[in-house]
């Protein structure tokens, strides 16, 4: 039976490598993609809403029907400029979508965390992924698939001057840096990502930065 999925995070660098990926799985029938902002996918299979993510009940009907959700929402304390702000889109969101999975009887959820995730990290941003990834297995979806990049290449039509930098890095010194920290590619993780939110065995999965390749 083709599957319903619910995409957050639709326009971004994850987001954009996940749609052409669905769009071309016999196993999908929509892709149900929760936008800020209207935007032209351009995907067969996409349904793109404009959704108000701090009235995301309104919204509610949007999951019905769905068999999973793929969450690749984020953003940097660059663009939200306060903690408060990035909390609400690295936590309150992905938090609130679970939910309303959950409630709507959606039994697979995955979330793009990040490398070094931890609730007591001394990082904000560590801080912030550890304990939305603790948050969310407290909702006991029968898949939970977590997965905890490095810096992740891929093509944005805005460059990030602190990503270039860190790219270059890793290219002229990756082999003194242990695999771990070795950057992942974007590409590798959606198509994982659509693979595990299609089936996968029931649990709660943990994917390091080492493991997507
Ligand atoms: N970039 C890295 O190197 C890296 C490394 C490790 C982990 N991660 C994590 O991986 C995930 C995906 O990263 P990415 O690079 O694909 O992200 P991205 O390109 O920055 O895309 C972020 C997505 O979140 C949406 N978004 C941002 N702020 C929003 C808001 N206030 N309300 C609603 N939607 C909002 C964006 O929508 P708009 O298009 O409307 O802005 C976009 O769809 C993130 O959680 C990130 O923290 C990233």
């Amino acid at each position: 039976m083709s599957k319903k999925v619910v995409l957050v995070g639709a326009t971004g660098l994850v987001g954009k490598q996940l749609l052409p990926i669905l769009q071309a799985n016999d196993g999908v029938s929509e892709v149900t993609c929760l936008l800020r902002r209207p935007v032209n996918l351009g995907i067969e299979k996409a349904r793109a809403h404009v959704v108000d993510f701090m009235n995301l009940d309104q919204s509610r009907n949007l999951f019905d029907g769905a068999s999973a959700v793929i969450c690749c929402i984020g953003t940097t304390m660059k663009v939200a400029k306060t903690r408060e702000k990035f909390q609400i889109v690295d936590h309150y969101i992905p938090k609130v979508v679970a939910r309303l999975a959950k409630e709507t009887g959606i039994e697979s959820y995955s979330l793009v965390s990040s490398l070094g995730a931890n609730p007591l990290s001394g990082s904000f941003y560590l801080r912030v992924k550890g304990s939305i990834e603790n948050e969310l297995k407290k909702n006991g979806f029968h898949r939970l698939m977590i997965y905890r990049p490095s810096l992740l290449l891929g093509h944005r039509e805005k460059k990030r001057f602190g990503e270039l930098v860190m790219a270059l890095f890793f290219r002229c010194f990756f082999w003194a840096i242990p695999k771990k920290y070795h950057p992942t590619d974007s590409f590798v993780l959606a198509k994982l990502m659509a693979e595990h939110a299609l089936g996968f065995e029931n649990g709660v999965h943990i994917f390091e930065s080492s493991v997507i390749k």
